[in-house]
């Protein structure tokens, strides 16, 4: 009885394991847990599990050496064209994840060898490795006696930190009990959806404008009114009833208009009327170029504003970290949805990221980036003066980091044979046109955001000369 338990246990075990490889959680050459862990693991004999690998490795899945551990035989990858295990259509999936599955999937790609103009990207050897190792580690050290959770809203040390440096770079007066701290913007773009739209409720968005923004919103149901942007960023002339606006004022993403201050007046004046909240997504207001600072909307009207601040365009995209200055009136609100979304942010991030702010550290480095981001900006706009001159037209190169390059003799409809030549040649371009809301005209004109924070001197020229060689050819 007990012999025959234990193969129905050693039986389940190989088929676990063979289903591991086959879907490709195991691949070739990685090692499985030693036979005393997996038996731990399983609640069985350490006998049953020797059993189970010693079948494995007889039918040349696994290979046993006397004294390591079992690794998982070659041969046995999946193919690359193989379909992965067919997913069982899901049940009684919720309006909330019917409206994300019909959003356009984004389309993620390997970065391209010689150059990749991707917008978002920033370059590994601009982070501040010393600066944020030497904060990491007194954080660690300073470890508490207790480990509990934190504030939902952030640590009151990076908040007050934050709080002095918002108000120095940006001109923004806040209490610091009107910050919270957020897993990058987009958790904070999250936020202003659940906290302030209801199934139906319309929002004013830019077009063309960012995708995460819409697709935010638009997925609690928000239905998107898109307005015209131009030179001057949002037109305000003519703005429809909505509960929310979301705008990139001090750089239009993706056009790069800085929204002038008539409008800027315009815009609060219809939050103020219509009892609306304007979302303010300064994503790179530390990148000024050639033009004087503009105030944030938030510090016109710190009621009808909610800032959205990142350290994506600064530090790195990949910490996610983010802070919203909410009006004190919404505190609360974002409070709790913040605890229930995940208690807080990560607290080892929140003290390096204070430590960086106190100690000065993180100033110089945003004095030394923006330096060497006015460098590429440079590179890159005399390379694309000297080959392709007249034939293009590149907006938004005063603030930011990236320009958008409208290729004047090229017709919207070879967009992405361009693309597609480009990718072959090394080179990554991205175009303008999916910004646009589907439900408008698109541009007519083939036209890139060009992203350039990722990129050295070298690469930026030779990318855009390539670029240039193409272009001829497919003229
Ligand atoms: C318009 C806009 N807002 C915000 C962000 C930053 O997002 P996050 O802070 O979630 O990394 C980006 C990044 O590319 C952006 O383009």
């Amino acid at each position: 009885m007990v012999q025959l338990e234990q193969d129905g246990v050693a039986r389940r075990i190989i088929a676990a394991i063979k289903a591991q490889i086959h879907g490709g959680a195991y691949r070739p050459g990685d090692r499985l847990p030693s036979t005393r862990a997996f038996a731990a693991e399983w609640g069985a004999s350490r006998t049953t599990v020797t059993a189970a690998y010693n079948q494995l490795d007889a039918e040349g899945y696994l290979i046993i050496r006397q004294g390591a551990r079992a690794i998982v035989a070659p041969g046995l990858e999946r193919a690359s064209g193989e379909a992965p295990v067919a997913a069982a259509s899901p049940r009684n999936l919720s309006a909330f994840a019917r409206r994300l599955l019909a959003l356009p999937p984004p389309t993620e790609q390997q970065p391209a060898k010689i150059a990749d103009f991707r917008y978002g990207d920033l370059s590994g050897a601009d982070f501040p490795v010393l600066a944020w190792r030497r904060a990491s580690n007194k954080a660690i050290l300073r470890r508490p006696a207790r480990l509990r959770y934190g504030d939902p809203q952030g640590s009151s040390v990076l908040r007050n930190a934050l709080q002095a440096y918002i108000w120095r770079a940006r001109g923004i007066s806040c209490a610091p009990d009107q910050i919270v701290i957020v897993n990058g913007s987009q958790q904070g773009l999250d936020l202003c959806a659940r906290l302030l739209l209801d199934h139906g409720d319309p929002f004013v968005i830019e077009n063309p404008g960012y995708p995460l923004a819409r697709h935010a919103f638009a997925a609690v149901g928000g239905v998107a009114v898109p307005v015209a942007v131009d030179a001057e960023g949002l037109r305000t002339d003519a703005l429809p009833p909505a509960r929310l606006a979301y705008v990139t004022p001090s750089h239009q993403f993706p056009l790069g208009g800085v929204l002038s201050a008539t409008r800027r007046r315009s815009l609060l004046g219809w939050a103020t009327a219509s009892g609306a909240y304007v979302v303010e997504d300064d994503y790179d207001g530390e990148y000024r170029h050639d033009i004087t600072p503009i105030p944030p909307l938030q510090a016109l009207d710190a009621d009808a504003v909610i800032y959205v601040g990142t350290l994506s365009k600064t530090l790195s995209p990949t910490l996610r970290l983010g802070y919203l200055v909410v009006p004190a009136g919404l505190c609360r609100g974002f409070s709790e949805a913040k605890r229930l979304t995940d208690r807080h942010a990560p607290m080892l991030e929140q003290d390096a990221l204070a430590d960086l702010l106190a100690s000065g550290a993180y100033e110089r480095h945003v004095r030394s980036i923006r330096r060497r981001n006015a460098e590429r900006r440079e590179v890159l706009l005399q390379a694309l003066a000297d080959h392709f001159g007249p034939r293009i037209v590149v907006e938004g190169a005063d603030t930011g980091l990236h320009v958008v390059v409208w290729m004047k003799d090229v017709a919207a409809e070879h967009e992405e044979a361009l693309i597609t030549a480009a990718r072959a040649a090394g080179i990554g371009l991205y175009p303008v046109s999916p910004l646009y809301d589907p439900s408008r005209p698109r541009p007519e004109t083939a036209g890139f955001v060009v992203g350039y924070a990722g990129l050295d001197a070298e690469a930026l020229r030779r990318g855009v000369a390539a670029l240039a060689t193409l272009m001829a050819e497919h003229r």
